[in-house]
Order: structure tokens, then C-alpha cells, then sequence
């Protein structure tokens, strides 16, 4: 049985303060819950996001390939690891426009953080184009090959996965949940012919693109979606508890 794990995504938003206020409310309330629940910070925040976070995970949104090196303004897996960050955001399509990443750049990151032992949590999706050609499931498990090269079989049950469709974040557009789960099995499907099926059901697959209280109830019930990326709606301390609970 794989436990659902809700994240929010801040993006580039709360500062210190925020941060500490937004924890201080949230932890009163999720106790004992059934499920996993992360937050994805910004770096400045990580350290005492970390201090405060209690039954939260704190996870970094990107990391780079390298240690150390001459990489101005970026931070390593290394480092995060030094303040005991487990989970690292990669991919995520903001990164992929704004810094130009590639799958070839996204999947070196993936194989830095799986060796150091921390996990992964892996962003694909399709944009609109491919989405009304009909494209998606093919674009989709062209892009898992390419961020899945050469990662061994050793760690690779320690990704998580989260499928985004990139016309889909920032959004309103009514989700077509059925066709939602149908990727998300796709993405497994592929997962289980790049190395088994053992390892494709152990893979957490979240989705994330205009999740809401409306919607998340009928995605969190599809056979394929262990849980979801949000964005706007985990920026409220009470809108995202109205999510988680
Ligand atoms: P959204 O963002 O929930 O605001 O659509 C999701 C994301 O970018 O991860």
C-alpha cells in the first residue's frame, strides 16, 4: 500500500517570518494524520523551516549535480544534505523555462540526489500543444526514459513522481481526472518496463496543476495517484489544512 504524501509547492513566496508563522499554525493541527505532508521552500527558509516543521517534511525546490565548484548562486544536494534535507523538488517546469533545464540536466540531479540517499520528487508533463495533439502519453514516457537514464535499479524505488501538466499550473482549467489517472498509470506502466513491476508499484506517483479542495478528493481516489503537488492553494495556512483534511 503506498501512503498518499501531500506537498506544497511555495514557489518563490514567504519570507522567514512567514514561514515560521505559517508552521506555528499548521503544526496544532495534523497530529497523527494517515498521510504524508511536505512543503517545497525556498533556500533561505530550509534551515528554519526545518527547526520549526513538525510531522512536515521540508523539502528543497532544486538542487545542482555538483558538490562544490564554481556554480554562483547555486546549491548542491551536498549542502541540503548538511542541514538534513531528505527530499529535493526536480524538474519542475518553472525550472525548465526560467533556467533553461533540460532532461539531461534534470536527470544528472536526480542521480546526485539518489546517491547521496535522499529522494527525489521528479516533475514531467506535457504542454498544451502536445496535450490537444494527442501527445501526452507518448511525450510522457519519451520524457521518464530520458530523466530514468542509466539511474540503477538499486535506488530508483526511491523516487517520487509528480505529473504536471504544464497548461495545467497556475490555472483554472477543470481537470479531466479520469485522463489524469490514465497517465499516471501510463507513467507506472513505463516505470515497470524500464525495470519491474515490483519497483513500478512502490513508485509514488503525485499529480499537480490547479489542485483544490474542489478536485482533491476525486484525484486522491484514482488507483495511480498517491498524492499531489500544490501550488496556490498551500500558501494559506487554512486552505491548505482544508486540502489535507
Ligand atoms: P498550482 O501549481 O497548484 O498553483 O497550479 C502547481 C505547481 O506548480 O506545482
Amino acid at each position: 500500500m503506498r501512503k498518499l504524501i501531500i506537498i506544497g509547492n511555495w514557489k518563490m513566496n514567504k519570507n522567514a517570518d512567514e514561514t515560521i508563522d505559517f508552521l506555528k499554525k499548521i503544526n496544532k493541527k495534523i497530529n497523527n494524520f494517515q498521510i504524508d505532508i511536505g512543503i517545497s521552500v525556498p533556500f533561505v527558509n530550509l534551515f528554519i523551516a526545518k527547526q520549526y516543521a513538525k510531522n512536515i517534511v521540508v523539502i528543497a525546490q532544486n538542487c545542482h549535480f555538483e558538490d562544490y565548484g564554481s556554480f554562483t548562486g547555486e546549491i548542491s544536494a551536498e549542502m541540503l544534505k548538511n542541514i538534513n534535507i531528505t527530499h529535493v523538488l526536480l524538474g519542475h517546469s518553472e525550472c525548465r523555462k526560467n533556467f533553461n533545464e533540460t532532461d539531461k540536466i534534470i536527470n544528472k540531479k536526480i542521480n546526485t540526489v539518489l546517491l547521496k540517499k535522499m529522494i527525489p520528487i521528479i516533475c514531467c508533463g506535457e504542454n498544451w500543444k502536445e496535450y490537444q495533439n494527442n501527445q501526452t502519453i507518448p511525450f510522457i514516457k519519451k520524457q521518464i526514459e530520458r530523466l530514468l537514464k542509466n539511474i540503477n535499479i538499486k535506488y530508483v524505488k526511491n523516487i517520487i513522481i509528480a505529473y504536471e501538466p504544464i497548461w495545467a499550473i497556475g490555472t483554472n482549467k477543470t481537470l479531466n481526472i479520469k485522463n489524469i489517472q490514465n497517465i499516471c498509470n501510463a507513467i507506472r506502466t513505463k516505470i515497470s518496463e524500464l525495470y519491474n513491476s515490483e519497483i513500478a508499484n512502490c513508485i509514488k506517483i503525485q499529480y499537480g496543476g490547479n489542485v483544490q479542495k474542489e478536485n482533491i478528493k476525486e484525484l486522491l481516489s484514482q488507483l495511480d495517484i498517491d498524492g499531489v503537488l500544490v501550488g496556490r492553494s498551500s500558501l494559506d495556512v487554512d486552505v491548505f489544512l482544508q486540502l489535507i483534511n
